[in-house]
């Protein structure tokens, strides 16, 4: 299987992370720019980067690394390294930042520590080279430094740019091997598009084989090819952008072999089981299951009151339903899931084994092994916002693909405590209300997500003239890029008095409204 898949592979460009706040960012850059990339481990065994450098074309070579920036500094007793060999693979290298600093460590440069390091904006004074081709006529441009250490020197390499307190901000030694130290993935490089276009066109020749409409094409052959003339697939549908998506695409490989099943757990925000039913078959006309098991789900959940106990539960009983689903069904030899990248590199972060690509924290993550099911995950190299393109190609309404993420426990997620009707109730209408009135001011759109939690904690206050007890509410309303870190939104306080008085005044038990300021890290986005 693993073989297989890797004959299909697209030639790519591998970003090693040392574990810097813009690895992502730079994999998101490059594929914007055309190329398929992939974002690897520091340690990624050499000898797995030596087989993928000598491919051949067309067979998921590696035409070029980049090694990403760190927290740490190279003399640091702990700094991440990569083996030494990867100056030997004989591609093109670019290192960035800390990545610059470990090769010009490696390569015989000096890298100091307790300098004055730079952060923020800083102008690079460059010299003609293959990386700085076209960027500007001046030979200076506006660069984004964000490092304490500093390549002193650099015998044996050519310097092709400094700073004011970076002697060596770009260099090229040995033929193929770059650096610089400032971060072109960041927008406030600002040509740093047209440098990392330079290394991946000019230095690694890659060829531009990353956009919407190809992978889509490519997906549902793919797709076709994995199931067969007569093989069947089930997929379980949420409604989310991700789930629907892949049921999209599978759909379009093999229509009615495909058959998606929706479980209501009785923790969905309002309408939802509507819509998706609606949606998926109205508009895809798919084999769609419905499966009513609110009673289940609540009766399973009664005074667990643990976070994660809660999540056990809800897992556990997602997959009853499912093997249930299967059962019935019969002969279904295929489980399609929405795994995308994101997830692919937590679990990778996790520890947990990335050729094995079942992810451990899934909600139906325990379903494959148990059932016996291949896996088809058609999304799994994409991030969400190309996941949202792929889903406008293949004429997902905009309602779904532009919805905030809903987590797996649905509501129970943001219960704190147990779960009981009162608390589902006011969580479903207090979110709505939230929902509502973000659209209605323009705000849904701009953050990245926001709902009501509610808990277990009551305050006083005063209805007509009588005293009265209720619950506390609070409001959740974060932006994000790819949920690892977020932070409040600073809505308008008029806004959030609408939501507060709307939300005492129609939702029953509710006396007092909190807004959430914490970020993430420290809290988590979800309180449970
Ligand atoms: P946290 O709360 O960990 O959430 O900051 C990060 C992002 O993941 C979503 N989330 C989940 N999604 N199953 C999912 O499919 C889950 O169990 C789950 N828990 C959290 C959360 O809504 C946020 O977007």
């Amino acid at each position: 299987m693993q073989e297989e898949r890797s004959e299909r592979e697209k030639d790519k460009v591998v970003v090693l992370d040392f574990g810097g706040q813009y690895s992502h960012l730079i994999v998101r850059r490059c594929r914007e720019l055309g190329v398929y990339t992939e974002l690897m481990p520091y340690d990624v065994s050499i000898t797995e980067l030596e087989r993928g450098v000598q491919r051949n074309r067309g067979e998921g070579k590696i035409r070029g690394i980049i090694l990403s920036g760190s927290p740490f500094g190279v003399h640091e007793p702990d700094s991440p390294r990569c083996s030494t060999r990867i100056v030997d693979l004989g591609v093109p290298l670019l290192g960035i930042c800390y990545g610059a600093q470990l090769l010009a460590a490696l390569l015989g440069g000096v890298v100091t520590t307790g300098g004055k390091g730079e952060f923020g904006r800083s102008e690079l004074m460059f010299t003609d080279s293959a990386l700085f081709e076209g960027v500007s006529e001046t030979g200076t441009t506006p660069v984004w430094m964000s490092h304490g250490d500093v390549i002193e020197r650099f015998e044996g390499a050519e310097i092709l740019g400094s700073a004011a307190n970076a002697p060596v901000a770009a260099f090229r030694i040995r033929e193929r091997i770059y650096g610089v130290q400032f971060h072109p993935e960041v927008h406030h490089t600002e040509r740093g598009d047209r440098i990392l276009w330079n290394f991946l066109y000019s230095i690694c020749d890659c060829e531009r084989n990353w956009t919407i409409a190809a992978f889509v094409a490519e997906a549902i052959t793919t797709i076709r090819a994995e199931v067969g003339p007569d093989g069947k697939v089930l997929c379980g549908l949420s409604g989310g952008i991700d789930s629907s998506t892949t049921a999209v695409l599978v759909y379009k490989a093999i229509g009615d072999r495909l058959t998606c099943i929706f479980v209501d757990n009785g923790l969905l925000r309002e309408g939802e089981r509507e819509e998706v039913e609606n949606t998926f078959r109205k508009s895809f006309k798919m084999n769609l299951i419905v499966v009513d098991a609110q009673s289940r789900f609540l009766e399973a959940l009664k005074g667990v009151r643990d976070a994660e106990a809660k999540r056990k539960v809800i897992g556990e009983l997602f997959i009853t339903i499912f093997e249930e689903a299967a059962q019935k069904l019969g002969d279904v030899a295929f489980l399609a899931q929405g795994t995308i990248y994101p997830d692919r590199i937590e679990s990778a972060k996790a520890g947990s084994a990335r050729s094995s690509r079942i992810k451990s924290h899934h909600n139906v993550g325990a379903l494959p092994e148990r059932l016996g099911f291949t896996l088809i995950e058609p999304i799994e190299e994409l991030y969400k916002d190309e996941v949202r393109e792929v889903a406008k190609d293949l004429g997902i309404p905009a309602q779904i693909r532009n919805q905030h993420p809903f987590p797996g426990p649905g509501l129970a997620a943001r219960i704190m405590g147990a779960v009981t009707e009162e608390k589902l109730r006011i969580c479903r209408d207090a979110s709505r209300i939230v929902e509502e009135e973000l659209k209605r001011s323009g705000w849904y759109d701009k953050v990245w997500q926001a709902f009501a939690t509610v808990g277990d904690d009551f305050a006083t206050g005063v209805l007509g003239d009588a005293r009265k007890e209720g619950r506390l509410v609070t409001i959740r309303v974060v932006e994000s890029k790819e949920a690892m870190t977020a932070d409040f939104v600073k809505l308008p306080y008029e806004l959030l008095e609408r939501m507060s008085n709307r939300i005492t005044n129609e939702v029953k038990g509710v006396t007092w409204v909190t807004y959430a300021i914490s970020s993430k890290p420290p809290a988590t986005i979800e309180p449970c």
